[in-house]
């Protein structure tokens, strides 16, 4: 069985639904607004971050299995159902749909570290990801109740 591609897959996978949600965060970085500014406008920034630190990794974890990465931006915006943000966006809305991101890759993650179970190192840098995910998205969870 060839254990390589669902790895590669997985890996090219997420760097589309990590460029788009980091993008998605850093939209927010540049674009809230409202009372809690600061906050906001930091938060934002470190999820940015965060997120897009990530991507470097799995482009890299492709390249040690011989792949190559998706790197272009029109492959990678079609390759996820992840959607881009547009303004007008009330900074609660941007924490919900930061959120709703999170929480997609989180569910896509359960499938990858399935179909990766053969490759424990690559299963092991989703796992790495994910728990980061699953703790953002508790934060999140935590800013948003009402
Ligand atoms: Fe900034």
């Amino acid at each position: 069985m060839n254990t390589i591609h669902p790895s590669i897959d997985a890996m090219n996978q997420l760097i589309a639904a990590y460029t788009v949600a980091s993008q998605n965060a850093r939209f927010c970085h540049w674009n809230v607004v409202g009372p809690h500014f600061e906050d906001d406008h930091e938060l934002f920034g470190e999820l940015y971050t965060e997120l897009s630190d990530e991507i470097d990794l799995f482009a890299e974890r492709i390249r040690a299995l011989r792949g190559f990465p998706m790197s272009r931006l029109s492959e990678l915006l079609a390759a996820t159902t992840l959607q881009e943000y547009t303004l007008p966006m009330t900074a609660r809305n941007m924490q919900k749909n930061i959120l709703a991101d999170y929480e997609y890759i989180s569910e896509e993650m359960n499938t990858m570290i399935e179909t990766t179970a053969d490759d424990a190192v690559t299963q092991d840098i989703i796992v790495g990801s994910k728990r980061q995910i699953d703790k953002r998205s508790w934060m999140l969870r935590s800013l948003l109740w009402e």
